[in-house]
């Protein structure tokens, strides 16, 4: 009998479609990003099921500024009531939260709220659930440049990824992006350099389980050589390994 393939360790994802799920129903652009804050709640739960360990998603991007004012404040209401709802029942679930971004700009009260919310869930072993809120990939590698040069330090490869914003895990396996586009949309540009990438059709809100396991499906038929041939990995001599 053959292995069960690996579940991917840690799967990113550009939850992609909200507004043209509510456009599509005649509803505001807003009502999409609320039914995306359900299907990312059912999202987490499948990650945990599956044994997946880490979750990383793109919430709010340093580009989601420019969009109308009140799609930005329905975007920091939801994410103001997802600390207060939430946050109990993902730790009940053991993820642990971080949050991944620029905190400046950000209110006051979301600031404490994501505080509050990475410490409550600090003991928690399940999944490690990243939410990048006023996040960039280019501002991610920008700073840990400036925070290297600040220090006299020399910017290499391994000094840069021990400053990066996602340091504590592992580079991401699966990089999903929904809503039909194939583009990365400055998301983890970094640490995405051997994720594979899957594209689903399915507007975020109606992302569910099964699209999820098609996803992981997909990974497990991959066969990822981090820049090796197949003859050498088949060979068992060398074994695949990211970079360090
Ligand atoms: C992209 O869809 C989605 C976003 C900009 C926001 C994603 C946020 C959530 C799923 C909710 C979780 C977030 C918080 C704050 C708790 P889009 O609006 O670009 O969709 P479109 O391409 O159909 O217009």
């Amino acid at each position: 009998m053959g292995q069960t393939p690996a579940v991917p360790n840690h799967i990113a994802i550009v939850m992609d479609g909200n507004g043209r799920w509510a456009t599509r129903r005649f509803l505001p652009r807003v009502a999409g990003h609320k039914q995306g804050v359900e299907s990312l709640r059912r999202c987490v739960k499948a990650c945990v099921d599956r044994g997946v360990g880490v979750l990383t998603v793109f919430a709010f991007s340093s580009e989601n500024w420019n969009r109308p004012v009140e799609e930005v404040s329905g975007l920091m209401d939801l994410m103001v009531g997802a600390l207060t709802r939430e946050v109990p029942r993902l730790s009940k679930d053991g993820v642990r939260l971080h949050f991944v971004g620029e905190r400046g700009g950000l209110s006051e009260k979301i600031s404490a709220g994501l505080v509050q919310a990475e410490a409550a869930t600090a003991h928690n072993t399940h999944l490690i659930f990243n939410v990048c809120f006023n996040y960039g990939g280019r501002w991610d590698i920008a700073r840990a440049a400036a925070a290297l040069a600040e220090r006299g330090e020399p910017i290499t490869e391994v000094s840069l990824d021990r400053e990066m914003a996602l340091s504590h895990v592992s580079d991401p396996d699966l990089f999903i992006r929904t809503g039909g586009e194939q583009r990365l949309s400055n998301f983890l540009l970094w640490q995405s350099a051997y994720a594979e990438l899957f594209f689903s059709d399915k507007l975020w809100p109606e992302f569910d389980e099964a699209a999820l396991d098609e996803a992981i499906g997909a990974f497990q038929r991959r066969e990822r050589r981090f820049g090796k041939t197949s003859a050498q990995l088949s060979s068992g001599a060398e074994r695949a390994r990211q970079p360090a």
